[in-house]
């Protein structure tokens, strides 16, 4: 969507890095003007402001040019960042910042509040592993959006319109909620992933093989999930009740990787309640993790 300019607020970016990047390519393309960039290290700055004809400033200096500056460091030195520009005093009064951590609410943004400031978040919940790949799949981006005003609001829905997003309002004192669901789904996809792919190297599988394998299992998964959704892209021996392989898999686990055993059990538990509403028997598969659980305490003990 490309956008009359005359009523866009012209934007800074303090953080040259994946998102700070990104957003500001993609509100450039979307018709906003970015007008200064600011970072840590000035030649990061200085390689982004090339790229869109921006300014190249100092941190102090960003948000003079612009109405609305996003905050793209690292959730640490958010704080101190805010501390920081809020030296600035009464410069700052009607500047808007906006920083991009799921992990916090806009009340970091405090002291740039108390200097007259307006303050909120906006959270892509996209995994930016690079700048590219991010580009690319930006469209459909779902944004978790706080603001202390409403023409703050306004403004962060309008960009995420821009970008062809949809947003997400948190209620207060939710946003950790938030950000640990988009967690679960993003980074430990990844951690799982990994787990598999060590135990297929462990096994002898090459790791082009194993890539291969894991990748279209994974896209396959994702495909089922976005065409079929909860509960029925669920497949497997948990969705048939299996307990036969079931049994198999944790003596294969116990024997050669035990420390994955515990998770595999509390993978099936959390899975109960899609059984549930696939009429599976779950207490046939509880009944059967309990007795394992049980016989592998007595052997142990
Ligand atoms: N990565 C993700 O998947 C993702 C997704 C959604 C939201 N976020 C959030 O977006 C924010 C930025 O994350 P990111 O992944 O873009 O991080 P990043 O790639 O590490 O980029 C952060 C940038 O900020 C600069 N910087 C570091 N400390 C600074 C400071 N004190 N003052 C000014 N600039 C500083 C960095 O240094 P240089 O100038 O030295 O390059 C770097 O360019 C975080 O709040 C993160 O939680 C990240």
């Amino acid at each position: 969507m490309n956008l009359n300019r005359g009523n866009l607020p012209k934007i800074a970016i303090i953080g040259a890095g994946k998102v700070g990047s990104t957003l500001a390519i993609a509100l450039s393309r979307a018709g906003y003007a970015i007008v200064a960039i600011a970072s840590r290290t000035p030649a990061s700055a200085a390689a982004l402001a090339q790229r869109l004809s921006a300014a190249s400033t100092t941190i102090q200096d960003a948000f003079i040019l612009a109405d609305l500056t996003l905050l793209t460091v690292p959730d640490d030195a958010i704080v101190p960042l805010a501390l920081q520009l809020s030296e600035m005093g009464d410069a700052l009064r009607g500047h808007a910042f906006v920083h991009t951590s799921g992990a916090h609410s806009l009340d970091i943004l405090k002291p740039l509040a108390a200097q007259g400031a307006l303050v909120g978040s906006l959270h892509p919940a996209l995994p930016f592993a690079s700048i590219e790949t991010a580009l690319n799949n930006l469209p459909n981006t779902v944004y978790a959006l706080e603001a202390s005003s409403p023409i703050l609001l306004q403004w962060l829905q309008d960009m995420v319109g821009a970008l062809n997003g949809h947003t997400i309002t948190i209620p207060e004192g939710q946003k950790s909620v938030y950000h640990a669901a988009m967690v679960i789904a993003s980074n430990y996809t990844v951690t799982l992933y990994s787990l598999a792919y060590q135990m297929l190297h462990s096994i002898g599988a090459s790791d082009a093989v194993a890539a291969i394998a894991l990748n279209t299992l994974t896209r396959a998964t994702v495909d089922n999930l976005v065409q079929q959704g909860l509960p029925n892209a669920l497949t497997g021996p948990l969705s048939r009740a299996d307990i036969g392989t079931l049994q198999a898999h944790l003596n294969a686990l116990e024997c050669h990787h035990p420390h994955l055993v515990p998770l595999y059990i509390a993978l099936a538990r959390s899975t109960y309640p899609l059984l549930q509403a696939r009429g599976v028997d779950v207490g046939k598969i509880e009944q059967f993790f309990m007795d394992w659980e049980m016989t592998n305490e007595n052997n142990n003990s």
